[in-house]
């Protein structure tokens, strides 16, 4: 089983969505094997998105990630990263496949409601940033 990285971002958690995402993820076959709700500072979401720092929407991004509570979240399946990105859908809810998460609940490309690593070691990246070992539970 794979793991991947997962955050319901802050325009979802502020509309009360974490249930109807935690749903959508789980009947994709995702199993949250570890989950807090945080909020983090504005230096600690620069930290987790250093990979954009050079991007011109970077402010924006940080903003938006540190501007209310987010849900981390560790998710476990066969092909997690791949099945996640999936039920995710494209950046943008525009562009989004009917039935994924950002395109029944994004508000826009910025405020897109979930976060998902791109691939498996990044993956490991960023569940080691949020979570120990011990909070794992498979
Ligand atoms: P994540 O799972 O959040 O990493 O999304 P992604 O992999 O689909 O997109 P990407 O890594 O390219 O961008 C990271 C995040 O930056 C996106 O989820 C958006 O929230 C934000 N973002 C990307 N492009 C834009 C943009 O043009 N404008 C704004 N405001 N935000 C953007
Ligand atoms: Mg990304």
């Amino acid at each position: 089983l794979q793991r991947t990285f997962s955050i319901i971002k802050p325009d979802a958690t502020r509309r009360n969505l974490t249930g109807a995402i935690n749903a959508k993820l789980e009947a994709a076959g995702l199993r949250i094997i570890a989950q807090k709700r945080i909020h983090l500072t504005l230096a600690q979401a620069q930290t987790f998105y250093g990979v954009h720092k050079d991007r011109p929407f970077f402010g924006e991004l940080t903003e938006f990630m540190s501007s209310g509570p987010i849900v981390a979240q560790v998710l476990e399946a066969e092909d997690a990263v791949l099945k996640n990105r999936e039920v995710m859908g494209a950046t943008n809810p525009a562009d989004a496949a009917p039935g994924t998460i950002r395109k029944e609940f994004a508000l826009s490309i910025g405020e897109n409601s979930i976060h998902g690593s791109d691939g498996p070691e990044t993956a490991a990246q960023e569940i080691a940033y949020f979570f120990s070992g011990l909070e794992l539970v498979g």
